[in-house]
């Protein structure tokens, strides 16, 4: 798989594209269907074919960070809950009892077994059922049969990936770098929805064409209008938005550039999930479906690495409070994009070569469909 480039390879990037007045750029269009963002077939294949059946990105591995930490939350549709156990592996359950169905773990916490709200059932953090009160009450009954139903979960690189899949799927994480190393620390998560379809929220992170006209304000000052570095491994891609300050980095030897507060790294990780990476903060956003035109946008903030803690906390407040500006104005997009879906102006949405990195995604999607 192909590895990404270095900082000493980016900044060389970079420096020619400003120098040349040029942008990274794929070979051809893309045109996308626009029923596929308003058919509710289309949209039940994507969470069942799809976001069901790949390692999903589900939560930093900072958000468990105790033998007993847990998330519990939608995963393309179904309750899901992940935990660490006391062996530290993250394992991944449907968040279902097993004796009447009550939705069994809260949003997070962090416990030492997980008990049913309704009658109190049980169940150890690797997902046996440990109690049952009043057992007598169930002559014959199992308890080895009466586990959580586990699904499949892998810790990688900083992140929780977690996959509904009957057997477990390829990772396909082999090309991406450390997403997030130990010294960084949550300060932030949140929930949000945006009244789009999930890949009209996703398409708005990945190309830096929109730059101008959407933050002329607030991202073009610091930035370049359609100046972008676009990577692809497997069905993940990177896209790096450099600023104007980068210029400083032609004066350092190649092996002193660090790129860290000189651009933003997008990683889109396919299916539903997207870090970015900004100067003094990085987030993890998943992009939950909740209809074919809501999107739940679950939010994880951690602080950047290195320095004194409570500086990098500080920072990372700064930052944030500014990129939410621009956060908003790509909001407003989308859910204009979203109510236009229904007129029919469009046949297909077009996607031009400096959009590739949007066009990998829907190449990477239809195929994952077929
Ligand atoms: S539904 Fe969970 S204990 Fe009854
Ligand atoms: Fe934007």
């Amino acid at each position: 798989m192909a590895a990404l480039l270095t900082d000493h390879e980016i900044t060389e990037r970079v420096l020619s594209h400003i120098a040349n007045r040029s942008t990274d750029a794929g070979e051809t269009l893309w045109r996308e269907p626009v029923e596929n963002y308003r058919s509710k077939e289309r949209f039940e294949a994507e969470k069942e074919r799809v976001l069901r059946r790949s390692y999903a990105a589900f939560c930093p591995s900072a958000s468990l960070p105790d033998p007993g930490s847990f998330i519990a939350r939608e995963a393309a549709g179904r309750p899901v809950v992940a935990v660490r156990g006391r062996d530290g592996v993250v394992r991944a359950f449907k968040n279902v009892c097993r004796h009447r169905g009550m939705r069994l773990a809260p949003d997070s916490g962090c416990v030492n077994a997980f008990v049913c709200p309704y009658h109190g059932w049980t169940y150890e953090l690797d997902g046996r059922l440990r109690h049952i009160p009043h057992a007598e009450g169930f002559p014959g009954l199992d308890k080895q049969d009466h586990g959580l139903a586990p699904i499949h979960a892998i810790e990688r690189n900083g992140v929780i990936f977690v996959s509904q899949a009957a057997a477990p799927p390829q990772a396909e994480l082999a090309g991406l770098p450390e997403l997030f190393s130990k010294e960084q620390q949550i300060y932030a998560t949140s929930e949000r929805v945006t009244e789009a379809n999930w890949k009209i929220v996703l398409e708005g992170f990945l190309e830096g064409y929109h730059i101008r006209a959407t933050h002329p304000e607030t991202f073009y000052p610091y930035g370049f209008d359609n100046l972008n570095v676009i990577e692809h491994t497997g069905p993940h891609s990177r896209v790096t938005f450099p600023f104007r300050r980068i210029q400083k980095l032609a004066a350092l030897p190649p092996d002193e550039r660090r790129v860290m507060g000189y651009l933003t790294f997008v990683y889109h990780l396919f299916p539903n999930a997207l870090i970015t990476v900004l100067s003094n903060h990085t987030n993890l956003l998943v992009l939950e479906p909740l209809d074919v035109d809501r999107t739940n946008v679950i939010a994880y903030s951690l602080t950047n690495r290195g320095g004194d803690p409570a500086e990098a906390l500080e920072a990372a407040k700064k930052d944030s409070s500014f990129t939410d500006i621009g956060a908003n104005e790509d909001r407003t997009m989308v859910s204009a994009i979203q109510r236009g879906v229904a007129s029919d102006a469009n046949e297909s949405f077009v996607f031009g070569r400096y959009e590739s990195a949007i066009a990998h995604f829907h190449r990477t999607l239809t195929a994952a469909l077929a």
